[in-house]
């Protein structure tokens, strides 16, 4: 066993001008000298050697972190090995081959990495299993966080298993009511603001310098070291081989955050020979990181005042992780693109024909993907973020043909799969036709 206990982390401002840096568990969710972003540093070179055989061992353990796709790699958090941890066995999804939209993005091959399989349906789980864990270890007796929908409910479930109170502020009528119904049930206080998810995320972050009250939006550097091993758990399940693009949508963008700072460490370990080309997805109407992309200056970044899309998990126009998704972006030679609600539409209804399904946000990659001119030999994996029943309102909708955009028009149900009325089912020439 390796001894996690000599490890040494810190935080340290991300800004280049800044570059402060803070102990680990100074309670902080940014630069308090810059305001700029913080991430969490390892100050110790470490022995990637024995690391590959170690992990997969660990796969047939019984320890639960083991158990936990997240903390089976647990060399590369920055906790000590005698922390308690809160999990409910996250992570640990699959890799799927969906030779279907493969086809409609006119690729041989395209893999979609399932996040929606995780303990409350989406990607979040991954990320707040540490950022819980920190909470706890600091002894905080509240968690907050803003959200569209996927955040609330996870934090929801993990502040229950932790036993800690849990506040969350979401934008009124704008929250899926499967992501509600979660959150009401792990028993977390909701508050319904009006505003977008920008204006709760403005009000919980002011909340935030109180000093009884933990932070848990992707913000928070450690909810991002949890979300990195996605990259870990991905690159095991190629081999180490990594794929040549990585496809993510962005919303707050500290999920594409994530994968940069994952993929950099495999990286600078030695652990991969390269890194994936990291490209952000964002729906046409809420894309102020895409806009900054295709601005050559890349000077300023504005925000969108209103954001629109009827994939409400990424409907935000203020996202405050831009500057790390930017730097995996450049790092990786990626790029930034948009896609059009009937794309996010179509290609959703398209995974779902691969038996897998997604919701609308997690939809944007493969919309993009078709876009990309990506070469045929090169190989792609898509980042599902959360599961289709999250949204169940929008696949009804889309498939009776009553999807309407935020612009007033109707969305075309090219793929539809409407159920048939009959008044009884008496032969098989029934069932077919
Ligand atoms: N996909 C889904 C299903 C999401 O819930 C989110 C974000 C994203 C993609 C975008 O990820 O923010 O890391 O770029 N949901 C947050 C929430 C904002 O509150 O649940 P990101």
């Amino acid at each position: 066993m390796l001894s996690l206990t000599n490890q040494k982390f810190i935080q340290q401002c991300i800004a280049p001008d800044c570059g402060a840096e803070f102990d680990l568990d100074a309670r902080l969710f940014v630069c308090s000298r810059c305001g700029g972003l913080l991430d969490i540093e390892r100050r110790e070179k470490i022995d990637s050697a024995p690391l590959r055989e170690l992990w997969r061992q660990r796969r047939t353990s019984l320890d639960p972190r083991d158990r936990s796709g997240v903390w089976r790699f647990r060399e590369f958090l920055p906790f000590t090995e005698d922390t308690e941890v809160v999990s409910l066995g996250e992570g640990n999804t699959p890799l799927y081959d969906a030779p279907r939209s493969a086809d409609y993005c006119r690729l041989p091959q395209l893999k979609l990495k399932h996040q929606g399989c995780n303990p409350t349906g989406s990607f979040k789980d991954t990320g707040m299993t540490a950022g819980v864990t920190q909470a706890r270890k600091l002894g905080a007796r509240l968690v907050v966080c803003a959200s569209t929908g996927n955040t609330a409910a996870s934090l929801a479930a993990y502040a229950a298993r932790a036993d800690l109170m849990c506040a969350i502020v979401v934008p009124s009528g704008h929250v899926s009511h499967a992501k509600l119904a979660q959150a009401l049930d792990y028993g977390a206080k909701v508050f319904e603001v009006d505003g977008n998810f920008d204006t709760c995320m403005d009000q919980i972050r002011e909340l935030a310098e109180d000093e009884s009250v933990y932070l848990v939006n992707s913000i928070n550097p450690f909810r991002i070291e949890g979300q990195k091993t996605v990259a870990f758990e991905l690159a095991e399940q190629l081999e180490w081989r990594v794929p040549d693009h990585l496809v993510v949508p962005g919303g707050n963008l500290g999920n594409s955050s994530a994968f940069g700072k994952g993929f950099r460490e495999l990286f600078e370990t030695g652990l991969i020979d390269r890194q994936p080309k990291i490209t952000v997805v964002q729906a046409e109407g809420a894309a102020p990181f895409a806009r900054f992309y295709s601005d050559i200056e890349h000077e300023r970044f504005v925000n969108d005042e209103h954001p629109q899309t009827l994939a409400s998990a990424i409907k935000i126009g203020a996202p405050v992780s831009w500057p790390k998704a930017w730097r995996a972006v450049q790092e990786t030679d990626g790029s930034v693109i948009t896609v059009t609600e009937q794309e996010i539409a179509d290609a959703k209804a398209i995974i779902g024909r691969d038996g897998v399904g997604c919701e609308p946000a997690s939809a944007t990659t493969v919309a993009g993907i078709r876009k990309l001119r990506i070469n045929e030999n090169e190989s792609v994996v898509a980042v599902l973020t959360g599961h289709v029943l999250k949204d169940t309102d929008y696949v009804i909708k889309y498939h009776n043909g009553s999807l309407v955009a935020p612009d007033g028009r109707h969305l075309t149900p090219t793929f539809a799969n409407v159920p048939i009325r009959i008044q009884s089912v008496k032969s098989v020439a029934d069932l077919l036709r």
